[in-house]
């Protein structure tokens, strides 16, 4: 992360450049919910696809699962959150804040005012209620999905069977889930309603810690090569408390401008979700091996990726002002923002910016070109020194300018984003060139 950012300026660049804004923003917002730009959304769909070119596509030991938001209440009173799945709160009579126990670093002083007149701590279930069919009440309460995972157990035989997978082999999937978070806070980071890309790897017991070390391994790297991240900025946090049916766990976290975060669980679950979900539903989720001729319920190695976490600490280890004098625009003092997110989820790969409006028709030639590659955008707004502007902060890594020099010999100039290095290059070879830059 570089040490400019603060979530402040982080927030305020979100919003200008269109990455993310406050939810129903007109009337006031709502807390813990919000929406992402045109520029948000595609940064956040490509680092979803890269999550799951790596984890569904390239591989043949995992499928890919869409299941629905709302399932049978049963599947939530089996995996144990109906009964508990929440946290201690207290509200302060002085000042009306209400915290989460566990956040307090006193909890007999209210953080906000320090008054000790406080409530004294109760549970608080995180579920998201609603009713289904037209009558509200108990026997048609349904709830939104807290976590994307319980879906994958309960369809562990379809998929298995569907796709004729032998253990072990994993299904993942992507999609919303819903939190009733007590304090949702750190912009998108602890939200009510999220993003979850989450992978279960069913295996036999007996080999479930060699696979949950390779998953470890295969996550980190992950970050390391697909987002760039660095040891500075990313760490593996081991729990040193696990739930009771649990035989290990650690924590992905990086480091945002407001502390240590969790990007990423990768769990060892035991058989806990299966057998439980084999108790409540009365239905046989036991796999039966073949080539030794046994059967039993399989373990899972979970890894558990927030969608909007990762996006948000993308954003953060993106950031940069930068003062170099070649950099300056106008005023001696300027400071250049830029975002330099990586290639591969940047919304906009290149931008193609014509010198003059005379150029526009050969330049709007340049761009129908590189856009059946990259992702591309073309503008024609303002000075060239403006619009260099708006693309840093955007993220783009390459800017084509077309100038008079264009229509008399065809080449156009490239600038890159991060060294400002401009490079004359011929039209016709310019998506060779751009391939070539991000090998
Ligand atoms: N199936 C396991 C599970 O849901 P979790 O640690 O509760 O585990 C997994 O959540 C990931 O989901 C977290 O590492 C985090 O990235 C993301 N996440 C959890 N709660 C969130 C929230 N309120 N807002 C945004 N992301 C959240």
């Amino acid at each position: 992360m570089s040490e400019l950012v603060s979530m402040e300026k982080l927030v305020s660049l979100c919003k200008r450049r269109g990455f993310i804004f406050q939810s129903s923003e007109i009337y006031g917002g709502i807390n813990g919910f919000w929406d992402y730009g045109p520029y948000g959304t595609t940064l956040k769909r490509a680092i979803e696809n890269l999550w799951w070119k790596e984890m569904v596509v390239s591989r043949e030991d995992v499928e890919g699962l869409d299941s629905t938001v709302i399932c049978n209440p049963m599947v939530w009173k089996a995996s144990g959150h109906l009964e508990k799945f929440g946290d201690l709160m207290t509200d302060c009579r002085d000042c009306k804040a209400r915290h989460r126990v566990d956040q307090m670093e006193d909890p007999s002083l209210c953080p906000n005012c320090g008054s000790k007149n406080l409530t004294e701590p109760r549970e608080f279930n995180l579920m998201m209620k609603t009713y289904v069919g037209p009558i509200s009440d108990e026997d048609h309460a349904a709830y939104l999905r807290a976590e994307t995972c319980q879906p994958i157990f309960v369809n562990f035989h379809n998929v298995r069977i569907a796709s004729r997978q032998k253990l072990p082999f994993g299904i993942a999937q992507v999609g919303k889930a819903f939190r009733n978070e007590i304090n949702p806070r750190n912009f998108t980071f602890r939200s009510r309603e999220f993003s979850q890309m989450e992978m279960e790897y069913f295996c036999a017991d007996e080999e479930a810690m060699e696979w949950f070390e390779y998953w470890k391994e295969q996550r980190t790297k992950y970050y390391y090569d697909y987002l760039n991240f660095s040891d500075e900025t990313l760490r593996i946090h081991k729990h040193d408390e696990l739930a009771h049916y649990a035989k290990a766990a650690v924590d992905i976290e990086y480091q945002f401008p407001f502390g240590w975060g969790e990007l990423e669980g990768i769990h060892h679950r035991g058989t806990w979700d299966m057998s439980r979900h084999q108790q409540y539903s009365g239905e046989n989720l036991e796999y039966f091996d073949q080539k030794n001729k046994s059967k039993f319920i399989p373990t899972v190695i979970e890894t558990s990726v927030g969608l909007d976490r990762t996006t948000l600490a993308v954003l953060c280890n993106a950031y940069d002002e930068d003062t170099a004098e070649t950099q300056k625009i106008g005023k001696a003092e300027d400071v250049r923002v830029v975002m330099r997110l990586p290639f591969k989820v940047a919304p906009v790969q290149a931008a193609v910016l014509p010198l003059s409006k005379k150029l526009s028709e050969k330049a709007e030639g340049v761009y129908n070109d590189i856009k059946k590659q990259f992702r591309s955008e073309f503008d024609i707004t303002g000075s060239i020194g403006k619009r260099y502007r708006r693309q840093d902060e955007i993220g783009t890594p390459y800017c084509i300018t077309v100038d008079f020099d264009t229509i008399e010999d065809d080449t156009v100039t490239v600038r890159d984003r991060d060294s400002m290095k401009q490079d004359r290059v011929s039209a016709g070879k310019l998506i060779n060139y751009l391939n070539d830059q991000v090998k």
